[in-house]
């Protein structure tokens, strides 16, 4: 069995009280915390920035910050997620000039890189950085908000995405990213995903634990 890890997104946690949100769905079981930064300009909605991240990291949060830029340009804002605790940065290749340069100016400035793909998009700009990525991002929904269906297509793309990071050698994680929840982690994972974004299946749910605790039952089933 891979090494999964379970990434709650806090775009669909409560805002109001987000330090509590993200130590209650550590509490609960969560890897690593997922954050949507959103620029209204790459996609259509506005989020986050570094500020919250060096919050959060105040408030005592340890675990691994999985920083998603949905953002143009990428490069300014690295240095500053660098610097407010993030643990991967990761972006959209469309929205960096120079995406070899981009992925290096991650890892220069200590984090882990990653590559996002939308779901239109194909793998092409992969292959010249593989040993640049440590992780790759598949968005299973059109970027910019929570709470979107899983789009099937994926799957394929994600059997791809295995293939060449197997072929690669590196240990580069695949993470999912957009409608997934307890009804489908299983077939994801069996499609080559091991880190699997979540927002509204965690957050919307009563009860955290009970949530995570399905979907790591599904991925051991
Ligand atoms: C969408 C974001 C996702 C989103 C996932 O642009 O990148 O991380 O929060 O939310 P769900 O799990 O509700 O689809
Ligand atoms: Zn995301």
């Amino acid at each position: 069995m891979r090494d999964y890890l379970i990434a709650p997104s806090i775009l669909s946690a409560d805002f109001a009280r987000l330090g509590e949100e993200v130590d209650a769905v550590l509490a609960a079981g969560a890897d690593i915390v997922h954050f949507d930064v959103m620029d209204n300009h790459y996609v259509p909605n506005l989020t986050i920035g570094p500020m919250v991240c060096k919050a959060l990291r105040k408030h005592g949060v340890t675990a691994p910050i999985d920083v998603h830029l949905m953002v143009s340009p990428v490069d300014r804002l690295i240095g500053d997620f660098a610097e407010a605790g993030a643990s991967y940065i990761t972006f959209h290749p469309d929205a960096s000039i120079h995406v070899d340069r981009s992925l290096q100016m991650i890892r220069d400035a200590g984090c882990k890189s990653g590559l996002v793909f939308n779901p239109h998009q194909g793998l092409e700009p992969l292959k010249y950085v593989l040993d640049k990525v440590d992780m790759v991002l598949l968005m299973s929904v059109n970027p910019g908000f929570g709470g979107q269906s899983f789009i099937p297509a994926t799957l394929d793309k994600l059997r791809e995405a295995r293939t060449l990071i197997d072929a690669s050698g590196y240990p580069i994680r695949l993470e999912v990213d957009g409608g997934v929840g307890t009804a489908n982690i299983r077939e994801i994972a069996a499609a080559g995903a091991d880190t699997f974004v979540a927002g509204s299946a965690i957050f919307n749910a009563p009860d955290y634990r009970a949530v995570i605790d399905t979907l790591r039952a599904e991925l051991a089933a």
